[in-house]
């Protein structure tokens, strides 16, 4: 998931331990000289509150410890005002910020917990997705190894040949390379979709995005006889994501699209992703389908942690893609496709300039 970032100066220092060092001098001060009628200390509790947001626990315990020693200071540099009302305020004041720093804490560590349990089932389904394309990642494998081999023999013949002919061979030894270089890619994509741990949100193009996802899903597009096209709009600004996580969306859209026309004929199966960007500056992500709709489904709860309508199936793809899309500013929404099937979109807040990625194509059918 995406991190909290601390305020910083375009240098790059953190100005978070300094707006506090202010704050918590400005209370003290202010505590100090107000009469000990007056719990002004009970204001560190908002600091404890700002240093749980952006520190760690260590630090939150230093932060609340040193306000409780300023609380304390300044009961015993404050002469005007009625002392037994001024032990009384301490006391609360004291009491408030320790409350507040063991209650923040607990709840910043529930937090921690319930994201590391989503985290960990967000890599179970992932691994679950990628399980059910085994066939299709297979194939996509095979493809370049048989090539390699193809052309291996090709160098050897080339070298052979009397005379040998060195140009054909070393053509055949670059495509070689490009063949290993294919392969290498996949099994890249493939340890960085089944490793777990959190990712890192990087700027992306989600064309691109789109583009590597399809690689594990083609021959699985191939093998059910769906038509896919894919439509992406030029020229789309950048998004800060963490892209394992945007692939699994992805795939999760596009595995419902192709199960959900699986039931129609084989000549009226058509899946289409498309990408465009709206003005409030989002982009969006649609995979539509000529599958039977959502009639079948209560709408309102496609979203739902375990809610399905298939024998087989978790109830998990939309649940996880939902709390992946959100942890990124981002939306999900279902509704119906232009003729007829599903229409699954989702946005992500776009950054400012675009990326230019030659060689991703506009409206182009992928398989028949
Ligand atoms: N493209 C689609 N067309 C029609 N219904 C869909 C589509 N995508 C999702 N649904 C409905 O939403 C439900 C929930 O989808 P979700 O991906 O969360 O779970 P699932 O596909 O049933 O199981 P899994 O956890 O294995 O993905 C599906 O069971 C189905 O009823
Ligand atoms: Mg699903």
């Amino acid at each position: 998931m995406l991190r909290r970032s601390v305020m910083t100066l375009p240098g790059g220092r953190s100005l978070l331990p300094a707006s506090l060092v202010v704050l918590a001098a400005a209370i003290f001060f202010v505590d100090t000289v107000t009469n000990l009628e007056i719990a002004v200390a009970v204001f560190y509790v908002a600091i404890v509150l700002v240093a749980v947001r952006y520190l760690d626990q260590r630090r939150v315990v230093v932060v609340a410890s040193a306000c409780m020693a300023l609380t304390l200071l300044s009961f015993i540099l404050t002469r005007a005002g009625s002392f037994p009302a001024g032990m009384v305020n301490c006391a609360i004041s004291l009491a408030a910020i320790g409350v507040t720093a063991y209650l923040a804490l607990r709840t910043a560590a529930a937090e921690a917990a319930a994201r590391q349990a989503q985290a960990q089932l967000a890599h179970i389904t992932r691994v679950t997705v990628l399980g059910e394309l085994t066939a299709s990642i297979a194939h996509e494998l095979n493809q370049p190894l048989a090539a390699i081999v193809i052309n291996g023999n090709a160098a050897l013949r080339w070298l052979g040949a009397k005379p040998a002919n060195p140009d054909e061979a070393a053509q055949a030894a670059e495509r070689i390379v490009r063949d290993a270089n294919r392969a290498t890619d996949l099994i890249k994509r493939l340890r960085a979709l089944t490793k777990r741990g959190p990712g890192k949100a990087v700027w992306l193009d989600v064309n691109q995005i789109i583009a590597d996802t399809l690689t594990l899903v083609r021959s699985e597009v191939a093998r059910n006889h769906v038509s896919l096209a894919i439509d992406l709009a030029d020229e789309l600004p950048p998004v800060q994501v963490d892209p394992v996580q945007i692939q699994q969306v992805i795939l999760n859209l596009v595995v419902n699209a192709i199960e959900a026309v699986s039931a129609q004929p084989a000549p009226s199966r058509a899946v289409e992703i498309s990408t465009s960007v709206v003005p409030a500056g989002q982009v969006i992500v649609t995979v539509s389908d000529s599958g039977g709709g959502l009639g079948g489904a209560e709408q309102d709860r496609l979203f739902d942690a375990f809610y399905t309508t298939k024998p087989d199936g978790m109830g998990m793809g939309l649940a996880i893609s939902r709390s992946i899309v959100e942890s990124h500013g981002g939306r999900i929404w279902a509704g119906a496709a232009g003729g007829r099937g599903a229409a699954f979109s989702f946005s992500l807040p776009a950054g400012k300039a675009a990326i230019h990625e030659p060689g991703i194509a506009r409206k182009a059918p992928v398989r028949k």
